[in-house]
Order: C-alpha cells, then structure tokens, then sequence
C-alpha cells in the first residue's frame, strides 16, 4: 500500500492533509477529534496582532506614566515577551500536551512592531512552526503596491529575526505581481508560503441596513484559484507550498498534489459532521488512488501537472483560455 508520509516546514508528517486554521483547532476537543480522523498536522486559531498589541501598549503606556529608568527600559523592551494573550499561549501548551501531531501556531498580522516579541513565548510554550497570516487589506489609496509589499516583507524578515521556528506565510491571492512577491517572500528563506488566506468578506443586511459580519465556508470550486498559482509557483520556489482553499474530497487532494502541492490544507469540509470525517475520506481515497496509478509515494508524481510540466510551461496560463473561448464560440 502507498505511503502518505511527507514532510512540511522540515516536520515529518504521516500524511499531507493539514486542518488549518479555524475554530475546530483553536479548541482541544476538537483537535483531538481531528488528529483522530487522521490528519498529519493542525495549524492553530490565529492569534490576532490587535490582541498582543493591545495588551502590551497598555502597560507602556503605565509604564510611561510611571516616568523611565534604567529598570524600566529594560522591561519595557521585554513586555512583548511576557505579555500577549495568556489564553492562547495556555491552548498551545494544552494542544502540544495532548496531541502528538505537529502543532503549527498562527499569528494573524499586518507591521512590525512592538507585538513581535511575543513569537517569542509561542516559540517558548512548544509550538512546532509559526504561521504568518499576513491579513492586510490594501484601501489605503496613498500607499503603492511596493509599500505595501516592502512592509510584508519587513515584517516576515522581524519574525524571522526574533524566533528559530520554521515560518511559513499564509499570503493572500491579491498581490500585483504575486509571482514576484511569492519569490521575494522565498528568498527571505521562509520554510514555507500558504496559497490562500480567504479573507472574511463583509456583506450589508438590508432590512437593519447594517454591516454583517460572518464566516462562510468554501465551495469545492474555490480550489481552482490556488491549484493555478501552485502549479505557476511551483518551479518558482525552493520552499513548501501548502494549498489552501476548496480541499473538500480526495480527488481535490490528488490535484492539488498534482499541481505541486506539499500539504493539502483543509478547513470548510472538516466541518462537517463528524467533524474531521471529510479528511479520513480525503486519506483514504488519496491512497486508493496513489494504489490504482501505481504511485509508492507522493515524490513520485508530486509536481507532474505543475506549470513547467504542462503545455511547454505555459499550461495553467492563458493558452487555456483562449482555447476554450474560442471554442464555445
Ligand atoms: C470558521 C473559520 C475560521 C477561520 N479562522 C482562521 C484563522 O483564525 N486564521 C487563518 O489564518 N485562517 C482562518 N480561516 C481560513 C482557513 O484557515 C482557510 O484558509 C480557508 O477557509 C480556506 O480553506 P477551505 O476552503 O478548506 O475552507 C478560517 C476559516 C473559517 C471557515
């Protein structure tokens, strides 16, 4: 039988499907039903910038009050560290005590600041990796493209200064030049790029006339978008990629690994219930699949539809486009 054990961010996994971010892993009970439906790593809840920053800003400024010393300096450039949300430093600590999978941590952020330090204490309490989510939304119409990649960028490299952790950076599909940025984001030397965060997308309810707020979860075609620009990146990269969105059955697992994929991230499918159930049967049905090619492991057709593979390296590019427009017409 085929063997799904690969590796992500230097981890040794049993297999490639990873329940990424979401309230089923910011909660014990139901990691633990996750890691029991077989999935090889989970990526925490992300904590959010705004939380760690909020609570360390709030004691400098008690700090400032207090008037400066020598005493004070030095803790003052050491409240990131011992600050930032209890709460999730203890998940973490209780999600490492209690499963024996990787435990991935994940940080929801925007610049580089003050808060940084406090990759510190995840690092301390046991995580296995550090996730980035980089969650910026670019309205800001005084700020051009390489601004605003420049202090990704800057922020990626301050994490990187302050943790020995494996990183990887969860980006969003929305860069210019994605191509580019990805490769900029690579050269830093991350251990791994997450193609996509899926942005939480406000929606107006119009009888209260009001913003609504809600998390929606993916439809299995939402993996179109990322198995293009993983195949795209693929040669591109000397990192892991982790596809992320619309991983709901195996078959998306096949492609996504296809395309070249390292890890198969899944979160809206594991929803349902049993919660995780869907990842058994992306597991089992990637090994059946891998037994019926033929395939002993995932190195051996890992990558066989990325972009250089196909159509003279221009496969999942615009060639496709035109043909099949052309041919509807
Ligand atoms: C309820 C819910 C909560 C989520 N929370 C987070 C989060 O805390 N951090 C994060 O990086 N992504 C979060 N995500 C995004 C997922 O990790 C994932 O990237 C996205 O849903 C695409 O994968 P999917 O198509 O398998 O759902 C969340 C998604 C959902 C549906």
């Amino acid at each position: 039988m085929a063997t799904l054990k690969t590796s992500y961010l230097g981890l040794e996994l049993k297999n490639p499907v990873v329940a990424c971010s979401s309230t089923l892993t910011g909660s014990v009970k139901t990691a633990r039903q996750l890691e029991a439906a077989g999935v090889g790593a989970i990526v925490m809840r992300s904590v959010f910038e705004e939380q760690i920053r909020a609570e360390v800003a709030d004691l400098y400024d008690t700090l400032e009050d207090a008037g400066s010393s020598v005493a004070m300096d030095y803790l003052r450039a050491d409240l990131p560290m011992r600050l930032g949300p209890e709460k999730y430093v203890e998940n973490l600590r209780q999600l490492r005590r209690e499963l024996k999978i990787p435990v991935i941590a994940s940080i929801n952020c925007i610049r580089p600041d003050l808060w940084i330090a406090f990759a510190r204490k995840l690092e301390a309490a046991g995580a296995d990796a550090l996730e980035l989510n980089v969650y910026d939304i670019p309205a800001d119409p005084t700020a051009a493209s390489t601004e605003i990649e420049t202090r990704h960028l800057d922020l990626i490299r301050a994490i990187q200064n302050e943790v020995k952790l494996p990183i990887a950076v969860k980006l969003s599909p929305f860069y210019s030049g994605l191509a580019h940025f990805t490769r900029r984001v690579g050269a830093l030397g991350v251990e791994g790029v997450v193609l996509f965060n899926r942005f939480l997308q406000p929606d107006i309810d119009i009888e209260r006339q009001r913003l609504k707020f809600a998390t929606t979860l993916s439809r299995p075609d939402a993996l179109r978008l990322p198995l293009r620009w993983v195949a795209i990146l693929r040669e591109q990269l000397a990192c892991d990629i982790a596809l992320s969105s619309g991983v709901h059955d195996a078959k998306a697992a096949v492609k996504g690994l296809l395309a070249g994929a390292n890890v198969l991230y899944m979160c809206s499918a594991l929803y349902r219930v049993p919660y995780g159930s869907a990842a058994t049967e992306v597991l089992t049905g990637l090994t059946e699949w891998m037994d019926r090619h033929g395939y002993a492991d995932l190195a051996a057709f890992r990558g066989r539809l990325s972009e250089h593979e196909t159509d003279d390296g221009h496969g999942f590019e615009r060639a496709h486009y035109v043909r099949i427009l052309s041919a509807a017409g």
